[in-house]
């Protein structure tokens, strides 16, 4: 039976600011990612003439359709017509859950990127896109990667100068935040500081790393309880005086992350914040 081993790759904000409500209940966005080497691996393998199966390392996951990886193999079975013949994907997390790294999202797109290669259905990375949005917000990045701009609801996607490679330090506090309830407060409050995106933009043309690094800024940090809005400028000032060009959470949180130009200063920043934090990493930009 067809099997293929691929990787999926943690996403960081670089910028995430929020626009406005939409109709439909979802929010404008406007967001720099960038993807990471910090990655799940997952094993795809088609035609086991089984009902679609999902397992991973982690027993407090959807092993159903409720799990991303699952939603999209059935999403890419719908619209592509190809008949899979029974999928059984396995999931290796290392990216952690609820993190704001998009875990979850880029999993999904590792899953349509192999189930693309292996079934030779030839999508162009957009229609492969496309086909996630239906999945998540951040599938359609999550099936490019890279430095991105992402609008709309995310899914309205422009392929940005490559960010200067650089060494990240990514460091996850132990809380965790609903989603839905941090949009529900950016709506309930006008927000004080913006991030200068189109600053970024133009820090990233110019390949001007500490350009990008000190404009970085999301607006969900405004809207956080007063507790864990502590944690995360404590976590930012660690990296900092360790000397990284910049600092920002990520995505809903609560993952914060520096970026650093020099490898020594990064990793005397991973050894301070892991004494006390678990899940604290030291990757690298792709
Ligand atoms: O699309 P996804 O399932 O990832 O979104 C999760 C939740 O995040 C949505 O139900 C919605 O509450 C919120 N969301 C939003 N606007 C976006 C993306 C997500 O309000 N652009």
């Amino acid at each position: 039976m067809p099997k293929e081993t691929v990787l999926a790759r943690a996403k960081l904000n670089l910028t995430l600011d929020v626009l406005g409500k939409r109709p439909d209940g979802y929010h404008d966005l406007k967001m720099v990612m960038q993807s990471v080497a910090l990655s799940d691996t997952l094993t795809v393998e088609t035609g086991t003439g089984e009902d679609l199966k999902v397992r991973t390392d982690l027993s407090f996951l959807p092993n159903n359709e409720k799990n991303l990886a699952a939603s999209a193999a059935l999403a890419f079975q719908a619209q592509t017509g190809r008949d899979l013949g029974g999928v059984a994907i396995a999931i290796e997390k290392h990216i952690p859950v609820c993190a704001g790294m998009g875990g979850g999202s880029s999993d999904a797109a590792a899953v349509l990127r192999a189930l693309n290669g292996m079934l030779g259905a030839g999508c162009e990375p957009l229609a492969l896109a496309k086909i996630g949005e239906a999945v998540g917000s951040d599938v359609p990045y999550c099936v490019l990667g890279g430095t991105a701009l992402a609008e709309g609801r995310g899914e309205v996607l422009t392929p940005l100068p490559a960010l200067p490679r650089c060494h990240v330090v990514i460091c996850k506090p132990a809380f965790s935040i609903s989603t839905p309830e941090l949009f529900r407060a950016v709506d309930g409050v006008r927000l004080k500081c913006r991030p200068d995106t189109d600053g970024v933009l133009t820090a990233l043309a110019a390949g001007d790393l500490g350009g990008v690094a000190r404009r970085m800024y999301n607006v969900f940090e405004d809207v956080l309880p007063p507790r864990q809005q502590a944690e995360v400028r404590n976590i930012r000032s660690v990296l900092v005086q360790h000397g990284a060009l910049g600092a920002n959470m990520s995505g809903t949180g609560p993952t914060v992350f520096g970026l650093f130009d020099d490898p020594d200063r990064a990793r005397s920043a991973w050894e301070e914040l892991k004494q006390t934090y678990r899940d604290t990493f030291l990757t690298e930009t792709v």
